[in-house]
């Protein structure tokens, strides 16, 4: 995290992502929870990270997102700020922090920037929330929307299936990301809905539109970082692509760790005072 008049890096701000999509340069986002992750993301030379509350499910293991607490996020947004130097960081807003009224959700968010000092913030939910948006905006606090499959809503559709195929879902979609571009938001995510929908979404909006399993015509794309570096077994949903396979890496040298140690291999002469 740069102090103050600290920085040579030029950061990547809500600014230079509008001009991203005016130019038609794509955006690439992936999340990040922890700061050993974050110094890596940030100097591969990624856009935007994520803290997102999926560390409810890769970091702690919940069977959804709805668990993790305000505290858990600042402490996530706080590790990853400390190892990012160009990156825009934006953090979730958990669930429970902002749903009900916008009074919580302005309180919360202030609170989450002091403690974090992240650049955003962002939320779940379109004409809902949208009074909440405004104020947090309104406090000064870039906002990204989330469209389409939103996890924290996920006792309320049942499953994590392929959101707005619908007609009438569709619409009240298309509605919401243009309630949110009024609402002054920076950027909008359009989680897992039809490539076709996704890509008018992209075309009718000025702010950049980051999909993830939304496919290819919108103006960026998002990853948890621990998915598409294959750290993770057992989530193979079609959008998603692994860059590597870090889970038989990691296996492989800590089962080579586990040997050495148990044939005395480990340390030798020159690993010892
Ligand atoms: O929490 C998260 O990782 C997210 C992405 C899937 C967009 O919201």
């Amino acid at each position: 995290m740069a102090g103050y008049l600290s920085s040579d890096v030029r950061k990547v701000t809500t600014h230079r992502l509008t001009e991203m999509k005016q130019r038609g340069e794509k955006i690439s986002m992936l999340t990040s929870y922890d700061y050993t992750m974050a110094q890596i993301v940030d100097g591969a030379g990624i856009d935007i990270i994520l803290v997102g509350d999926s560390a409810s499910n890769v970091m702690a293991g919940n069977v959804t997102t709805l668990p993790i607490t305000i505290d858990q996020m600042i402490y996530h947004g706080k590790s990853v700020m400390r190892g990012v130097k160009r990156a825009l960081v934006v953090v979730d807003m958990p669930f429970g922090t902002y749903q009900a009224d916008a009074y919580d959700g302005v309180r919360n968010a202030i609170r989450i920037m002091k403690e974090t000092h992240a650049d955003s913030l962002k939320l779940e939910g379109g004409e809902e929330v949208i009074e909440t948006v405004k104020k947090i905006i309104g406090a000064g606090i870039p906002v990204m929307g989330h469209l389409g499959l939103m996890p924290q809503s996920i006792n309320k559709y049942g499953t994590y299936n392929v959101r707005a195929k619908e007609d009438a879902e569709a619409e009240k979609l298309v509605r919401d990301a243009h309630l949110l571009e009024e609402a002054g938001c920076f950027a909008l995510v359009l989680e897992k809905i039809p490539a076709g929908l996704a890509a008018r979404v992209a075309s009718e909006l000025t702010i950049p539109v980051i999909g993830i399993g939304a496919g290819g015509n919108v103006d960026g794309q998002v990853l948890v970082v621990t998915d598409m570096l294959g750290m993770t077994k057992g989530f193979s949903p079609k959008f998603l692509r692994r860059y590597a396979d870090l889970h038989t890496i990691m296996t492989d040298a800590i089962g080579n760790y586990i040997s050495d140690v148990k044939s005395g291999e480990f340390p030798n002469q020159s690993e010892q005072y």
